[in-house]
């Protein structure tokens, strides 16, 4: 047992039934900024040192696989500058993050329509999820320009395409044309900031997920405040519309 799982365990995590997957709405960094008296893009990188932590953190509690929602496809409304901005943050936090992504063996991946994003953005995403890609550690993935709906369009355009005739159409043969197939549904989504919407994150593969909101915002979320979600979910009876005991 390695000191992070000692200390959940501590905390009262159990560490045999463990959330495989993690979804995170990163909510609350602009809330946080103005508090403090900063601006909103200040907030935001705030948000990715916490980022930073959460995701060494989950990665040696033994969750295998972490996605965060990094940027909206609503997102693009907000001011030029917090879009330019935060487009900014995400490319130099990938590519600076890269060899820290090596050290701790974490696979990184993008899902969204990427082809909307900066060039360079979209090069900074290319070499760093080749970089990572034979990494067996967790699975990180960014979700930019990600919208749920979005996803569920892309997969339908994608399955007509293909030929699938329509009585064929299964839930199998959609899940296969979303951008990840190979990453599990999310057990849990764990949105900060205290609001208890889905905000249209991952919303096809949370269909059985557990929402666990914090009073937190993202810049104030600790290593606790992961403890505390994780035993929330713990705690939920998870019985896929089915019946237990
Ligand atoms: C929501 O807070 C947060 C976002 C829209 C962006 C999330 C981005 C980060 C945490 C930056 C780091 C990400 C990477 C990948 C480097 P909000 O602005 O909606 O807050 P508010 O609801 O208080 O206004």
């Amino acid at each position: 047992m390695n000191p992070i799982q000692t200390k959940a365990k501590a905390a009262g995590v159990n560490l045999d039934r463990l959330p495989v997957h993690i979804g995170m709405i990163m909510d609350g960094n602009g809330r946080f900024a103005k508090a403090q008296g900063f601006a909103r893009l200040w907030g935001h990188h705030k948000g990715y040192k916490t980022l930073r932590t959460a995701l060494l953190d989950c990665s040696d509690l033994g969750i295998r696989y972490l996605t965060v929602y990094a940027f909206s496809s609503e997102n693009w409304r907000r001011s030029d500058d917090e879009v330019a901005g935060l487009m900014q943050l995400i490319e130099k936090s990938t590519r600076d993050e890269v060899p820290t992504m090596m050290r701790n063996n974490v696979r990184l991946k993008v899902a969204g329509r990427l082809k909307e994003l900066p060039a360079s953005l979209q090069e900074a995403f290319q070499f760093a999820v080749e970089t990572t890609a034979a990494n067996t550690g967790i699975t990180f993935t960014l979700a930019v320009n990600y919208g749920g709906r979005a996803e569920i369009v892309d997969a339908v355009r994608d399955l007509i395409k293909s030929g699938v005739p329509a009585d064929e159409v299964d839930e199998a043969c959609l899940s296969r044309k979303m951008y990840l197939p190979e990453v599990p549904d999310p057990d849990m989504i764990l949105r900060t900031a205290g609001e208890m919407r889905w905000s249209n994150f991952l919303i096809y593969q949370a269909a059985y997920a557990e929402l666990v909101v914090t009073d937190t915002t993202w810049p104030e979320f600790k290593q606790e405040d992961l403890f505390a979600g994780v035993i929330e979910y713990q705690s939920r009876l998870r019985k896929f519309g089915g019946v237990t005991g």
